[in-house]
């Protein structure tokens, strides 16, 4: 089912439509405690201000089983039937966690993405990937359900920390590196140090076209979707690797280092040349700063990275690029290749 993705500072305007647009019978609201807190109270639509309210604890730990059997009881208890309509509005864990419910629910209820996170508006909102972690696993457990409508607004973002804003550039950097046209370089030269939520809206609507035009073609991720992990099998070991050591880094944060670590790899795989990289990293220092590691940090990482893939003997598989814009998915790169690469990562960032 194909994806209606508005771009929209007036949300009251395409809650209506949206809500107009089927007979629906009744409208939830899945929120976590933040959004609950700071986002609905500014969101002035009576389809919002009428529905129930389904709240749960904010951050990735609350996206769990638990959790979502809390979002079914909720939906059970309140009456929701199958012409039943869901809001999720928070950030990707949000989106991720009210996704399932609504594709479980009855079998399936229409979902609505209010994304309020510069990284779920850009990511995790768009595209049908929705799931909980479980077992210790991230993403354990999901399925592909595309919400019917994705309302993205920058209105929610003058709030962001910094931090927070950055950590969805990343995603926008790799897509613009997939994509591979000026795009690329508008975002790299884009000063993410003065965000300006008007000049940032162009950017992120051209961001989250290039993945929609990836997620039509491939939508369960068979074959060319693949390349939208492009810097986060080094990105998610490292994001790993930080939450073991006690400095847990933002998710965008890992995705631009384990970018500039994957050109790398790319670079002696496929040559992919070289002053691309060094532009990116020289972004990447100023932007997000540094990940301190030494060669005695590889074992883990190789281990996160072993964990994190379908990979074979000693190699892992990448998505990788042959230069800004050529894609080459499964890729298997040997252990080896991927420690000089790390070396090089060092002595780029001054290790
Ligand atoms: N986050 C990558 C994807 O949606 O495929």
């Amino acid at each position: 089912m194909k994806q209606e993705v508005v771009f929209t500072n007036d949300i009251e305007a395409v809650i209506e439509r949206v809500c107009k647009a089927s007979a629906y019978d009744k409208y939830f609201v899945l929120c976590d405690s933040n959004t609950y807190d700071c986002v609905l109270p500014r969101l002035l639509s009576p389809y919002i201000a009428n529905a129930y309210v389904i709240v749960v604890g904010a951050g990735e730990e609350a996206k769990n089983i638990e959790s979502l059997a809390h979002v079914w009881r909720e939906l059970s208890a309140n009456g929701a039937t199958r012409h039943s309509l869901l809001f999720n509005i928070g950030g990707g864990m949000i989106t991720d966690l009210g996704g399932m419910a609504a594709a479980t629910f009855k079998r399936g209820i229409d979902f609505v993405n209010i994304p309020t996170t510069l990284l779920a508006a850009v990511d995790a909102s768009v595209g049908g990937k929705t799931g909980i972690n479980f077992a210790g696993l991230k993403n354990e457990v999901g399925v592909f359900a595309p919400a019917h409508w994705v309302v993205i607004s920058t209105r929610f973002f003058d709030t962001l920390p910094q931090c927070e804003f950055l950590s969805g550039y990343a995603e926008m950097l790799k897509h613009g590196l997939i994509d591979g046209t000026k795009h690329y370089r508008d975002l790299l030269s884009y000063n993410v140090a003065a965000i300006n939520t008007e000049t940032l809206l162009p950017l992120l609507q051209y961001s989250v076209g290039i993945k929609q035009r990836i997620v039509e073609q491939d939508p369960q991720e068979r074959g060319m979707r693949k390349i939208l992990n492009l810097g986060h099998t080094v990105g998610h070991a490292i994001e790993s690797h930080s939450h073991s050591h006690s400095c847990a880094v933002p998710h965008g944060y890992a995705v631009a280092w384990g970018l500039v670590c994957e050109l790398l790899i790319a670079h002696r795989a496929l040559s992919f040349p070289s002053a691309v990289i060094y532009d990116l990293a020289h972004f990447v220092e100023r932007n997000y700063g540094a990940y301190a590691i030494t060669c005695e940090d590889y074992d883990e990482l190789m281990a996160f990275m072993q964990h994190d893939k379908k990979n074979f003997n000693d190699k892992i598989n990448f998505s990788l690029l042959s230069d800004v814009g050529v894609c080459a998915i499964n890729n298997q790169i040997d252990r080896k290749e991927i420690e000089i690469s790390l070396d090089f990562f060092r002595d780029l960032f001054h290790l």
